[in-house]
């Protein structure tokens, strides 16, 4: 059996006429920049988050990069954020003219909120914690360091659409939360989107502004910007999408139920850790593997795909060499990032093909 990553194919099919229909109104209407679709889609997605403001973008990277920018992070600052996550997450701070600043994670691969503190100092300005794999950070906690720091919590929530924990929804309680819609994530579109949302009237248009050339108004351009809007096809896509989002969502925790009961006692395997009273929406389940490279290459022989979120851990990138990040100040980081292995999960995905995995794992663990 064939076992895709990701089959966006599945999808699309299940979903063609209306999809189909949605992107042909706007060539009908060839209103392809600052066309109708996107103030619905926005509204659309702020609803669904809790939030009040959403603005669309042109993707997940330019959504932080934006909010930064326009919470006035630059030159001389810090930004602390997590040690594992897409580069995405790290360069946008860099982008600003700050320096950004690496916590370790815990065994639930999001940033250890207990070493936050210790990288605080007078430049800080920021915390960008990174929901990664679906699984909120824990906000409780970051809020109230943040709060006693005096500084701006935003949320990489490119990959925990609709996640929640302790009560708290991706954007509640942070200055704003910015997601990716690029195709393979929970909510995708068909090509590079990206949004924000926040409940902060003001920033909002601030972003709205400085994502279209620094003009609310045509030609009027009080600050001079960057071209990061988000495109009318993908946004009647995305309005398309978002009515299944919660469908696919209670899909993508069944499978990882499935997973997590049926491999639960394979020796040479860590499952996902979730934390109490946290809803992840798995984005990506991610195992801790012993002998990592044999599983991977047993479970490709076997037609099963599977990838690497991500290799290597943030500070230890070549691009960040001049930060003289040694290993010891990033143990889990380090020691993870030669286990973890993403198992296939797509919303479409069968319990036949979810078994198909979890049998031929555990043949790999008995055998070897
Ligand atoms: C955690 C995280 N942050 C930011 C991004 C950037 O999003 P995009 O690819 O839409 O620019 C991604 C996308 O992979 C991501 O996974």
């Amino acid at each position: 059996m064939k076992i895709p990553f990701v089959d966006l194919q599945r999808q699309y099919q299940q979903h063609k006429t209306e999809i189909d229909q949605a992107i042909h109104q706007v060539l009908d209407q060839s209103n392809y920049i600052g066309g109708a679709s996107i103030p619905l889609f926005e509204e659309q997605f702020a609803k669904q988050c809790g939030t009040k403001h959403c603005i669309g973008v042109a993707n997940g990277t330019d959504a932080i990069y934006i909010t930064l920018k326009m919470l006035g992070i630059g030159e001389g600052d810090e930004v602390i954020t997590s040690a594992c996550s897409w580069i995405a997450t790290s360069e946008t701070i860099s982008q600003t003219g700050a320096k950004p600043v690496f916590v370790d994670i815990g065994e639930d691969y999001l940033i250890d909120v207990d070493k936050i503190e210790s990288k605080i100092n007078a430049n800080t300005k920021a915390i960008i914690p990174v929901h990664l794999y679906g699984q909120m950070a824990d906000m409780n906690a970051i809020k109230k360091i943040a709060d006693k720091n005096d500084l701006i919590v935003i949320e990489d929530s490119a990959q925990a659409h609709l996640a929640d924990r302790e009560g708290l929804s991706v954007g509640e309680v942070s200055k704003a939360a910015t997601f990716s819609f690029y195709p393979g994530k929970n909510l995708g579109a068909y090509g590079d989107a990206g949004g924000i949302v926040t409940n902060d009237y003001q920033l909002t248009e601030k972003c709205r502004q400085f994502a279209n050339h620094g003009q609310l108004v045509k030609h009027q351009h009080k600050i001079e910007g960057i071209n990061s809007r988000l495109d009318t096809i993908q946004a009647a896509i995305l309005s398309v999408k978002l009515k299944y989002l919660s469908e696919w969502t209670s899909q993508r925790r069944k499978i990882a139920k499935q997973y997590s009961e049926v491999l639960k006692d394979v020796r040479g395997l860590r499952l996902p850790i979730v934390n109490s009273n946290s809803n992840p929406v798995y984005h990506l389940y991610v195992v801790s593997a012993e002998n990592r490279e044999g599983l991977q290459n047993y479970l490709k022989s076997n037609e099963i795909s599977t990838a690497i979120h991500y290799p290597t851990p943030l500070p230890f990138l070549d691009c960040y060499q001049d930060l003289n990040h040694k290993v010891e100040d990033f143990p889990v980081a380090h020691a993870e990032s030669s286990k973890i292995l993403s198992l296939p999960i797509f919303p479409e995905m069968t319990t036949k093909e979810v078994d198909y995995v979890c049998e031929s794992v555990r043949h790999f663990y008995d055998s070897h």
